[in-house]
């Protein structure tokens, strides 16, 4: 898919953060972009933010990617409007710090339910057209998280383990049918999931991981660019 004019992606996670620069910068390129995030408000100010900029156009979904039901209407209603989903950037996250002695149980099933539920749901909401139709790409938002543990971060690193393990095995399941499996693994960005932690250097901005998906995306058809990982100088 050398050329996005006229393509249609759905960002998950599009509220916020890396997500909405993605959103953003695939509009610039002519892209239709589903936006998806639970939060109906903000994902309202960046459907309007793109379809006043004259390039591209942006539809908002309100989605809760933790629930299957939800995601399944997510992808029915970008069908609705665009017929077909060329993209999805599975990109919708949570980073709830803490041990595994804290015993914080909900988080973990938070973190569980939407850093790795969530992408598989929305794979398999997109996949059997992209198929039948031997086109597509999914990229999948990991992190660095997804390569190394700190001793606070076992069980997000855990989940972004499991995004990479399901971005390395889909890439597997899906040679040769056309469909490409892009994961990409930032370092720190400068986002509302870094929270107030204190850094000691700059770090990088949402939009870097923005150009790593136009570039995965403008790759001539045959290249499947399967990992990215961007850390910070
Ligand atoms: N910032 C970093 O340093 C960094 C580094 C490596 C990887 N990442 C990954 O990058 C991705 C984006 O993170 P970010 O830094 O941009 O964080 P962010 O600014 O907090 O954005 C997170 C996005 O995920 C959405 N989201 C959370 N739970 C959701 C749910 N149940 N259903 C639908 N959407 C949901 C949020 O929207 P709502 O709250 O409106 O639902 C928001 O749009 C995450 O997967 C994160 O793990 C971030």
């Amino acid at each position: 898919m050398e050329n996005l004019s006229g393509k249609t992606a759905i960002v998950t996670g599009a509220s916020s953060g890396i997500g909405k620069s993605i959103a953003r910068r695939l509009a610039k390129e002519g892209m239709n972009v589903v936006l998806a995030a639970r939060s109906a408000e903000k994902l309202a100010d960046v459907e309007e933010e793109i379809n006043s900029g004259g390039s591209g156009e942006a539809i908002a979904v309100p989605t809760d990617m933790a629930d299957q039901s939800s995601v399944r209407a997510l992808v029915q209603q970008a069908r609705n409007a665009y017929s077909a989903v060329d993209v999805l950037v599975n990109n919708a996250g949570q980073m709830l710090a803490g041990t595994v002695r804290s015993g914080k149980t909900n988080e973990w099933d938070s973190m569980i339910d939407v850093n790795i539920k969530g992408v598989l749901y929305g794979v398999d909401a997109v996949l059997p057209e992209m198929i039948q139709r031997g086109s597509g790409h999914l990229l999948n938002i990991d992190s660095v998280s997804g390569h190394e543990v700190t001793k606070t971060s076992t069980v997000y690193s855990a989940t972004k383990f499991a995004v990479r393990a399901i971005s390395m095995g889909l890439e597997k399941e899906l040679a040769r049918t056309g469909v490409r499996v892009t994961n990409i693994s930032p370092g720190m960005v400068d986002t509302p999931l870094m929270g107030s932690r204190s850094v000691d250097r700059k770090i990088l901005d949402p939009e870097n991981i923005a150009d790593a998906i136009v570039y995965a995306l403008t790759q001539p058809a045959h290249v499947n660019v399967n990992e990215i990982t961007i850390r910070p100088v």
